[in-house]
């Protein structure tokens, strides 16, 4: 990332991708300049509680580390009424901007429109680079933004509902499903099973692509420590969900790990 050294804190589904706080300070270092904070998580679907979002912020603050909390799926949370934004987990903007997006809550994905929320200097400096990169949001994407943001929110509320049918579902045929584990993610519309240790989840996805039809993204795609582990979507229907596991559940129980 711009010449940056990328250090990644692995999660883990026996872990229900909880992700711990105290690992998170300790791969900080003295020359350590920025952090990534997804939350609801791509690719586990996992919700990370106010109090290990607070410990990160505090940490950061006292050193001086920038945080860029990517809170896209601030919305599709299923089971936790109190989501710990970054903008409500700390007591000024110095060191943070939030960044969200039109995306998931109003199913704008592709229209490129979103958001930054960070202090004023932050702004000063993105306005430059935003200025001679993309120029403008384009304007009709721009409207649809007002008429999401501007007209009755029930629809958020009624997908929400959808999505957490979904997970449920999900949750339910992985368990069912030969050598994945399972856990309950809390929000976005993402599992991600853990596979035995030494399974390769790309290999294992291709073959699935090809012998099933069933698309899984394998594990590798969101960094090393994660090969062993695929990522499935829920933005589709519970009755495609139930057709792609009547294909996945028989084609891995045949499998020799
Ligand atoms: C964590 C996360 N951040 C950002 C994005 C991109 O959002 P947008 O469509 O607004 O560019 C995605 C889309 O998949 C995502 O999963």
């Amino acid at each position: 990332m711009n010449g940056g050294e990328v250090k990644f804190v692995p999660t883990h589904a026996e872990n229900d991708h909880q992700l711990d706080p105290d690992e998170v300070i300790r791969a900080m270092g003295p020359r350590t300049f920025a952090l990534i904070l997804n939350n609801p998580n791509n690719p586990t679907g996992a919700v990370y509680p106010r109090s290990t979002v607070e410990t990160i912020l505090e940490e950061c603050a006292y050193r001086g580390i920038q945080v860029y909390a990517d809170e896209v799926y601030d919305h599709l949370i299923f089971d936790d009424d109190d989501f710990a934004s970054v903008l409500n987990c700390s007591m000024d903007l110095d060191n943070i901007m939030c960044i969200s997006s039109f995306s998931k809550t109003y199913s704008m994905a592709g229209l490129r429109v979103g958001w930054v929320i960070a202090s004023q200097a932050a702004i000063k400096s993105l306005r430059r680079y935003h200025m001679f990169t993309t120029s403008v949001a384009n304007t009709p994407s721009q409207f649809a933004g007002v008429a999401a943001l501007t007209g009755d929110q029930q629809c958020v509320q009624d997908m929400v509902s959808i999505y957490k049918e979904r997970r449920d579902k999900v949750v339910e045929l992985i368990d069912q499903t030969p050598y994945m584990t399972g856990y309950k993610p809390g929000g976005a519309f993402f599992a991600f099973p853990g596979l035995p240790p030494h399974v390769d989840g790309s290999d294992l996805a291709l073959r699935m692509l090809k012998e099933t039809g069933v698309c899984m993204v394998p594990g590798d795609a969101f960094g090393e420590a994660s090969t062993n582990a695929v990522r499935i979507s829920f933005s589709t229907t519970c009755e495609k969900l139930e057709e792609a596991f009547d294909r996945v559940i028989p084609w891995m129980a045949k499998q020799q790990f």
